[in-house]
């Protein structure tokens, strides 16, 4: 299989979104499901107040450097069902189970936990060719990107990057404003 993109292509993206959150002063809670060797997590943890981390296998040793780290060795959905839902996410990187049913199910669980104007975002939501959906590589994401702009419309905005495996950027909006600011005006 011929590789259009390192694998580490998503990061540099990621780590922009995340700085220019930081900058405009709405990244306080940063929250990853799924980290691995915290490649992307270590870029993101120091921009943030609280950086959470969430995964199923043991890899705290790669990330525990980071002061602000909340260490979670568990599964997404244990740590959504029981995450305070006052101690709401700013930024959010869904990237553990590749599955359709199971970077939906993150999706429909983390949406509540995130304040408005957060992002959301997935990875490999547009593998460039069909051998790359195979579920030991981009697997079917890209259909949680689908569903997301034809059912949550009046939630979010969505974008999907086709570039380094697909990059889906979803901003959650109040009441479909454009700008929080606004209010009620
Ligand atoms: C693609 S890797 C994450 C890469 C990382 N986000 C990065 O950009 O460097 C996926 C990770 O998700 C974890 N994972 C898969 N399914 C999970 C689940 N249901 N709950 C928690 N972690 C899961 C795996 O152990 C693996 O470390």
């Amino acid at each position: 299989m011929k590789m259009p993109f390192s694998g580490r292509g998503h990061i540099t993206i990621i780590k922009e979104i995340a700085q220019g959150l930081h900058k405009a002063g709405f990244l306080n809670r940063y929250l990853e499901l799924g980290v691995r060797q915290g490649n992307c997590f270590n870029a993101v943890a120091p921009l943030s107040t609280e950086a959470y981390a969430v995964d199923t296998r043991n890899y705290h040793k790669h990330i525990k450097q980071n002061k602000n780290l909340i260490w979670n060795h568990m599964t997404t959905s244990e740590f959504l069902k029981n995450h305070d839902p006052k101690r709401k996410f700013d930024l959010v990187f869904i990237d553990a189970d590749h599955s359709y049913k199971g970077s939906l199910d993150d999706f429909k669980s983390v949406l509540p936990l995130v304040n408005d104007n957060g992002i959301i975002l997935l990875h490999d939501t547009y593998p460039p060719s069909e051998e790359f959906t195979s579920s030991d590589f981009c697997s079917d994401t890209y259909k949680t990107a689908e569903y997301i702009r034809n059912n949550f419309d009046k939630e979010c905005e969505i974008v999907t990057l086709p570039f380094y495996f697909g990059i889906s950027i979803v901003r959650k909006i109040s009441l479909g404003k454009q700008l929080l600011w606004l209010g009620d005006k």
